[in-house]
């Protein structure tokens, strides 16, 4: 029950925005029965459809588009949630299983976890997503190469999971890979590439009308607008490669800060419904990009329900292990998200816990200190409790890192630089289900100062 009530707490905001959103379902399915019943009649209506928008589609009211996102996704989630036991049966019979290493030493310790099970809610969503996108560029032609582009990028991103579960890339291919997977996605972008520069930051850029030095040394590399005083700048390629960039962060971050149960899926579901909130905030407030939103919150409504179909499995103690698969999958749909729908900033800041973990990782990551292949955090038998692990070091070696770690420093272990182990040093040992709760207690969190930063503070910054 308390688990239940835990997995409503992120969706409840969505939800609360969506009465406004949403007319009527029954008048809305009503209405979708008597289009049926029109076009049926009236084929020549058929034709007009594919002829394009410029031609009078006729394109269905937003209240009655998001209904049938929604459906699709509580299909999505009941479709998964009831695939997973099945298939999971399949991936143990050819040997894709795991250990897990948080039952070190209990009963559990030896009974092999089927992995990569992320490859059904990635499945699942392709198939949901499919349908959506059926209706979705009947009635929107001209978004038709944004929509292809995102199934490509994240079916590619899925194939790769799914092949690093099984054949272990070298981490060198699981910085290049994703870059790759995102091309199709960088190549059909057709937005903007202008940033809008902070009001304190102009002066540095135009004074008077008059470009300043340093603005002179930036426009060799980026073009300022002179005509807006300096507040538009335009960064061309450059905005392209951190779009590059922001996917192989997305897919990377969320798999290292995993190894316990429940956190790949949860983090994930917390963020997809943050980004859920976001969209539904700016389709109300019918902002410019509200098309953007509308496409975005159809991939990310069926996200976050087949996410929740996998992490009822993967919940402590875990059936299913999600594997690279669901780490690659989930990341490559918010990077698609936040590119196309034109809030990539925006989306960095549902990614904080990441972020911290990606750069007190940074030193493990490029062996300036050393990395063990795995660094999730250790299990205690006497105690029952999950406590920071360590990597093995010489006496004389890091010494800052024990000093920041208050270690001696004849000491001959440090703890892995992760943020689960920074928050088990922070709190003292817990056990795995308790961690799982406070780390994405951080992740709800951190996503509410997100909403903050956005929604206030950078009103006073731009
Ligand atoms: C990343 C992390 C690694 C972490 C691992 C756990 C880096 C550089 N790599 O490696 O430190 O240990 O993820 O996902 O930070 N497992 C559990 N319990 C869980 C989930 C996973 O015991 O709840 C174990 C299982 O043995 C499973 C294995 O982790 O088989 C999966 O590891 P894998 O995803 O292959 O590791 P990486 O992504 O390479
Ligand atoms: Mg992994």
């Amino acid at each position: 029950m308390i688990n239940y009530i835990l997995a409503s707490i992120p969706l409840l905001f969505p939800a609360l925005i969506s009465i406004d959103l949403l007319d009527n379902p029954w008048t809305i399915a009503s209405s979708w029965l008597k289009y049926l019943d029109d076009s049926n009649r009236n084929e020549s209506s058929s034709t007009s459809l594919s002829n394009g928008e410029s031609e009078g589609i006729e394109i269905p009211s937003v209240s009655s588009q998001l209904l049938a996102y929604l459906a699709m996704g509580i299909f999505g989630f009941m479709l998964t949630n009831r695939l997973v036991p099945n298939i999971k049966d399949y991936t143990l019979r050819k040997g894709i299983c795991g250990k897990d290493m948080g039952k070190r030493g209990t009963a559990l310790a030896d009974i092999p976890v089927p992995e990569a099970l992320g490859i059904v809610p990635g499945a699942v969503f392709l198939i949901c997503l499919i349908f959506c996108l059926v209706g979705y560029a009947t009635s929107h032609p001209s978004k038709l190469l944004d929509v292809n582009s995102a199934l490509l990028s994240i079916c590619f991103m899925l194939f790769l999971g799914f092949t690093d579960d099984v054949l272990d890339w070298p981490w060198r291919y699981k910085l290049v890979l994703p870059t790759v997977a995102s091309l199709p996605l960088l190549c059909c972008y057709n937005g903007s590439t202008s940033v809008v520069v902070p009001t304190p930051l102009r002066a540095l850029l135009i004074q008077n009308q008059e470009i300043t030095i340093f603005g002179n040394l930036a426009n060799w590399f980026v073009e300022i607008d002179v005509g807006s005083d300096g507040k538009f700048l335009d960064l061309g390629f450059f905005y392209l490669l951190y779009m590059g960039m922001l996917a192989v962060f997305c897919t990377n971050a969320i798999n290292i800060y995993a190894g316990i149960n429940g956190l790949e899926a949860g983090q994930s579901y917390v963020i997809g419904c943050s980004i859920l909130l976001h969209n539904f905030i700016e389709i109300r407030s019918e902002s410019l990009t509200r098309e953007n939103h509308l496409f975005s919150a159809m991939i990310i409504l069926n996200f976050v329900g087949v996410t929740l179909g996998l992490l009822r499995h993967n919940w402590y103690p875990a059936n299913v292990f999600v594997g690279d698969t669901f780490c690659y999958f989930a990341g490559m749909t918010f990077a698609v998200v936040g590119i196309l729908g034109h809030f990539s900033k925006t989306l960095l800041l549902f990614f904080i816990p990441q972020v911290i973990n990606f750069i007190w990782s940074v030193p493990q990551l490029f062996k300036i200190v050393p990395c063990p292949r795995h660094r999730l955090p250790a299990f205690e038998i006497s105690t029952g409790l999950m406590k920071p692990s360590t990597f093995e070091c010489k006496p004389g070696q890091h010494l800052w890192l024990k000093k920041l770690n208050r270690l001696d420093t004849g000491a001959d272990r440090i703890p892995n630089m992760t943020l689960i182990n920074m928050v088990l040093s922070i709190l003292g040992p817990m056990n795995e289900r308790d961690l799982c709760t406070v780390l994405l207690s951080l992740q709800l969190i951190s996503c509410a100062f997100g909403f903050f930063m956005r929604y206030y503070v950078a009103e006073f910054f731009f």
